[in-house]
């Protein structure tokens, strides 16, 4: 039997749907019946599941990270948390230190339903900031302002939260000052920031606005130093920390360690051996899965690519046994793209700006 301690729950509502996002979501305009209908597919989807680890000889152990995504955990309420706790929460335990995460938007939450979460062992909050000026916030075409940030801010302030914030925001007339709205943001003590840079799907309105690869790509460079400067730990190419305060959740992901999922789209991977995997993705319109079988290729080729995604040190067993990887990994120390630690190697931020490319290189040159 495998042992599952992780879970992600993607919660699909969101009071107003962002023109530029694609993840799945639903705006939120008959509240009383899509949380019914939404408890009804959790109900479904919770027996499914059983079945599927049954099936898949795995088996729950207390939980170190869970992790409430969307859309907008924020809108299902205090309803919401009796509802996970009926459904899903009494089948489940929590370990005395595990690292529950639960995100905000600026505009929509309450502070009893954020305590009655806090009451279910919710200790992280992901807030959806994007940007702190009025401006971009419409550009984006974000349903909040600045004054709804600093609010929820101000409510969060010492305790445990991360912020998104959005880079390669349309270009209009205004320049956006992203270090500005970074030190303002900072100003809060947030403890961890994910990066996000746009990438709208097709038929986006302002497509052509969007800052082209070069200035994104020096755009990204700048908040990595600057938050490096602050103390900031860039330890995955989206991703910065404090010391400690690294996402245990999303490093379970990274490291292609098992993670259930729940709610439509939600993805779960569970390692079945060295040379076995299965992904699994929620549909939207049932409580039905579409899945996929992993060989021992496809994880090392994804493993391979997740590796090279994080700061931590790798050695080169980890990537791969062919012998063309040591020239590879010489020519990008070459070109001030990775660090070379005795015997480990660490990628440069500075290298995550063209890892696309650098993974074609890899490629080619493994094959
Ligand atoms: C799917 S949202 C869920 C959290 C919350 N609803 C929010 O918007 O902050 C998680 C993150 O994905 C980002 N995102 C959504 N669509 C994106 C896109 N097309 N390109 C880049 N980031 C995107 C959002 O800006 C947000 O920071
Ligand atoms: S609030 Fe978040 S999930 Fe909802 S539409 Fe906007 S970016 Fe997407």
């Amino acid at each position: 039997m495998t042992s599952l301690s992780s879970l992600y729950v993607h919660v699909p509502f969101c009071r107003h749907l962002c023109n530029y996002c694609d993840f799945y979501k639903k705006k939120f305009d008959n509240p009383h019946a899509q949380r019914e209908e939404f408890a009804q597919y959790l109900r479904n989807s919770w027996k499914r599941h059983e079945s599927i680890m049954a099936d898949k000889k795995i088996q729950w152990a207390p939980l170190e990270t869970l992790y409430f995504g969307g859309g907008t955990p924020s809108l299902w309420g205090i309803e919401g948390a009796r509802d996970f706790q009926s459904i899903i929460g009494k089948n489940l335990t929590l370990k005395p230190n595990a690292e529950v995460t639960f995100e905000v938007d600026p505009g929509a939450w309450n502070s009893q339903s954020l305590l009655a979460w806090e009451g279910l062992g919710v200790n992280r909050f992901s807030v959806g900031t994007q940007a702190l000026d009025d401006d971009f916030l419409k550009i984006l075409d974000r349903a909040h302002n600045r004054e709804e940030t600093f609010k929820l801010l101000e409510h969060l302030k010492g305790k445990n939260f991360s912020v998104d914030f959005l880079l390669g925001s349309p270009v209009l007339s205004k320049k956006r000052d992203v270090l500005s709205e970074l030190r303002e943001l900072l100003s809060y003590s947030p403890k961890h920031v994910s990066l996000y840079i746009l990438q709208p799907a097709a038929g986006y309105s302002l497509k052509k606005n969007i800052p082209d690869d070069e200035i994104v790509g020096s755009e990204y460079i700048l908040v990595s130093e600057f938050l490096r400067s602050q103390g900031f730990h860039h330890y995955e190419v989206s991703n910065f920390a404090l010391p400690g305060f690294e996402s245990k959740h999303n490093l379970r992901y990274w490291h292609g360690e098992n993670v259930a999922a729940l709610g439509p789209t939600g993805t779960g991977y569970f390692s079945l051996s060295p040379s076995e995997a299965f992904r699994y993705k929620w549909k939207p319109s049932q409580a039905e899965i579409e899945e996929e079988i992993l060989t021992k290729d496809e994880i090392d080729l994804e493993r391979m690519y997740l590796r090279l995604r994080i700061s931590a040190p790798f050695l080169e067993s980890e990537i791969s046994e062919k012998p063309g990887l040591k020239k590879v990994l010489l020519d990008w120390k070459s070109r001030g793209l990775i660090e070379q630690l005795n015997d480990a190697w660490r990628m440069k931020p500075e290298s995550w700006v063209v890892l696309d490319s650098l993974m074609n290189e890899l490629f080619s040159a493994l094959k």
